[in-house]
């Protein structure tokens, strides 16, 4: 089996992740911050390194300003919905994940208003010249993804950062994409609020993401309850982390994302990118033979992370990715990718794509096989024509 779903979560994961989550489960499970007996010690010890691991990730000034959420989506409706009020404006790129279009187009129902910037059509990006134009009076947030989920390329978020942070608004970025792929570093990009999922390039398991909040914005909590802190209060405590971290937290989630973020510092950052781009590059060139093929990805792949959208003249991408699937066994992602918006900006709305996406994890083999099996598909067709 050859697993090229890595955008949509990221398998295998390294050894070091089972045999954690497994030993967690087994030794340290207890309640994290309720109780003070060693099994609630122990998981708090390693909810609390896992926060500092993640805040050296993203250069966070402050470890409690890190806060543990469900994913990236659940990260995005906090910093979305605890920071916006009717009658606020934000701009945001057309490039998002459904997890950024929906809870937008709900607050947009509630009074909030929202310009929608594409990027430039030949190259991909978006300006921060375009995002300093649209910014009115009564904007709050600029809202941007890092990378999208269908094309790969990754914005300029410093150029964004220093436009937003000008003009004293505050700036968020989804960077589900980027995050164990791609440097990130909050104080450098001018960046308020980062969400993230721990699945992906970070190497945790489903049920994990990160919200960072800079002291420059105050959320409102959306979800009230037991912090394990200030029991004796009815009213959500504002003490950060625990504002935003009501319920018991999925603390063997954590202990995998603890190991996923220690073997990404092992590997280092540099040279995950480098063996991810040259494995692009392999998958991009393999593919760029093949007349059949249509690829959507930009000609400098410098700002690109390993993720391929291609299409195959006469070929649904249903149809090519269950058949990946079912004579190959090679897992790729066809169809919208949870990203309608994306997919109307690039041009591949309503069939989408096929997608391929790369881990650290893939090797060069991996991408011989997929580009054999592409070679025969279409030479199926082409014989049968
Ligand atoms: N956002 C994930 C994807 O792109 C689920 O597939």
């Amino acid at each position: 089996m050859i697993y090229l779903d890595n955008a949509a979560t990221s398998w295998p994961k390294p050894e070091s992740v089972y045999q954690a989550m497994d030993e967690f489960l087994r030794k340290s499970a207890g309640n994290p911050g309720r109780g003070g007996h060693s099994m609630a010690l122990a998981a708090e010890k390693v909810i609390e390194e896992t926060r500092l691991l993640v805040a050296r990730l993203i250069n966070s000034p402050e470890v409690n300003r890190i806060i543990f959420t469900l994913n990236c989506t659940d990260a995005l409706n906090l910093g979305l919905k605890g920071l916006l009020k009717a009658g606020d404006h934000v701009v945001t790129s057309r490039i998002g994940h459904n997890s950024l279009v929906r809870p937008l187009r709900k607050l947009e129902g509630q009074g909030i208003r929202i310009t929608r910037l594409p990027p430039n059509p030949e190259t991909g990006f978006l300006s921060a010249r375009d995002i300093e134009e649209a910014i009115e009076e009564d904007t709050k947030l600029v809202v941007v993804t890092h990378a999208s989920n269908v094309s790969g390329i990754i914005q300029p978020i410093e150029e964004y950062g220093a436009v937003v942070r000008k003009h004293g608004r505050v700036f968020m970025v989804d960077a589900a994409q980027t995050a164990g792929t791609y440097p990130l570093d909050v104080e450098a990009s001018n960046v308020d609020l980062l969400a993230f999922s721990g699945h992906k390039g970070l190497f945790g398991p489903p049920g994990t993401g990160v919200l960072y909040l800079s002291d420059r914005v105050e959320l409102d909590s959306l979800r009230e309850g037991g912090t394990g802190s200030n029991s004796e209060l009815e009213e959500q405590p504002i003490a950060l982390p625990y504002r935003y971290e009501s319920g018991t937290p999925n603390t063997v989630g954590i202990a995998g994302l603890r190991a996923g973020l220690k073997y990404i510092f092992e590997q280092g950052l540099e040279r995950i990118r480098v063996h991810k781009q040259s494995l692009l590059l392999q998958l991009l060139e393999g593919l760029s033979r093949f007349p059949e093929v249509i690829l959507y990805t930009p000609k400098d792949t410098s700002m690109q992370v390993p993720i391929v959208p291609f299409n195959l003249k006469g070929w649904e991408p249903a149809e090519v990715g269950a058949i990946l699937d079912q004579a190959f066994d090679i897992k790729t992602r066809p169809g919208l990718h949870c990203a309608a918006a994306a997919h109307r900006t690039y041009g591949t709305y309503p069939h989408g794509s096929v997608r391929i996406s790369l881990s650290f994890l893939n090797t060069s083999e991996d991408i011989e096989s997929v580009l054999q099996a592409v070679g025969k598909i279409t030479s199926s067709k082409n014989r049968a024509q």
